[in-house]
């Protein structure tokens, strides 16, 4: 079974957020099924502190989600003034009906025990490059050059945290490949946050790899839609795929997994996100064959222009599991959640996280 609300919180993001000071709280929720979402109770500590709205129009979100009209004002925006007092902030959905659930938590005692930390990656974020909207749209599907920016350390503390979830010890992680790095978001992110790991990014666009071998990563190689790489065996401890088969065809998916199997090490980390069922129910709507194909099968892909956003592909769980021959599961985190919990922000949207080891 699949999440059924999708959000995002676009202000202000973990390493942003001011202390001592007011903070504008603003993004978007909806409910994939039945309810409506009405507002969002917000917690100080365990007490209610208030209630707010979530009816502020975002056509931008409903255009990619025309089967629910809800979307259509699923925006919000409140400020609160957080004090270094606060130790938590917790977010609930109140839907039309007045019942709660748990959206996700945010951790102020630790931003603030932090805080000198966070001032200086920003410092030093701030003096990264940073790619134009027309690059931004390539990867991510959106114009924002600020979403895109303020993602990059969220971005990688989440994979820090799916990593370290399923007992991988990063201090021993020494050489990375982001496979389908385009302008290189996450390896900004690994740049900040593990300084000491040699990094390493390929992708087929020559305008994004262009941009970012100009502009930050020298090292970054291109490659072809299907392998080689220009990598010697057993090379990586990591290798982590963001959204990447999620816009390939099946066929050259197995390529890359062979490929992949050769220049990640025994007992390295394969880190995929993938569209799981949601996105299907999201994607065809008003094709139930085709869902109940995905239903099946487990795997459909639709669309045109292999490797680019315009090509999609759809996973579940054991169809992945299957193809990656060779490797062991031991990380399946359905639309992102952790233990069943939402994650505040995202690395790949609500696509599906799953981490492999290679043992043979
Ligand atoms: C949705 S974007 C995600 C980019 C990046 N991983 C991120 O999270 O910001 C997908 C990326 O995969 C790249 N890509 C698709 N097929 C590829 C292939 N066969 N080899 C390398 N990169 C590929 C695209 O060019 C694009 O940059």
């Amino acid at each position: 079974m699949y999440d059924p609300i999708v959000y995002l919180l676009e202000t202000p993001k973990y390493h942003l957020l001011k202390i001592a000071d007011i903070n504008l709280f603003s993004g978007w929720v909806f409910n994939f099924g039945e309810q409506k979402i009405d507002s969002l109770n917000v917690y100080v500590d365990g007490q209610l502190l208030d209630n707010f709205a979530v009816n502020l129009p975002r056509e931008d979100i409903a255009a990619y989600v025309p089967s629910i009209p809800a979307v259509k004002t699923c925006g919000f925006s409140f400020e609160l003034k957080i004090t270094s007092e606060i130790k938590e902030l917790d977010f609930a959905i109140v839907f039309a009906d007045k019942s709660q659930q748990q959206l996700f938590k945010f951790d102020i005692a630790n931003i603030v025990q932090q805080q000198k930390y966070f001032n200086q990656l920003n410092k030093r974020l701030s003096l990264i490059p940073q790619p134009k909207p027309e690059l931004v749209y390539l990867t991510q599907g959106h114009y924002s050059t600020d979403e895109y920016k303020n993602s990059i350390i969220p971005g990688v503390m989440n994979l820090h945290k799916y990593l370290k979830h399923v007992g991988v010890d990063l201090s021993q992680i020494r050489s990375l490949l982001d496979f389908g790095c385009g302008s290189g978001r996450l390896l900004v992110g690994w740049h900040l946050l593990a300084p000491n790991i040699e990094l390493n990014g390929c992708d087929l666009n020559s305008e994004l790899l262009g941009w970012l071998q100009q502009n930050i990563f020298k090292q970054c190689i291109k490659n072809n839609l299907t392998p080689p790489l220009a990598y010697p065996d057993d090379k990586f401890d990591l290798i982590y795929l963001i959204s990447v088969f999620t816009h390939l065809s099946l066929d050259i998916q197995k390529m890359w997994i062979q490929e992949l199997t050769r220049v990640v090490k025994v007992g390295g980390y394969i880190l995929m996100t993938l569209h799981g069922e949601i996105y299907v129910r999201n994607g065809f709507w008003q094709e139930p064959d085709k869902i109940q194909q995905f239903l099946d099968n487990g795997y459909i892909e639709s669309g045109s222009d292999n490797g680019s956003n315009y090509y999609a592909s759809y996973h579940s769980l054991n169809f992945i599991q299957q193809m990656m021959v060779g490797f062991e599961l031991i990380g399946y985190f359905p639309n992102g959640t952790m233990d069943n919990k939402r994650n505040i922000f995202h690395t790949a949207q609500s696509q599906d996280v799953y981490v492999f080891v290679k043992n043979r």
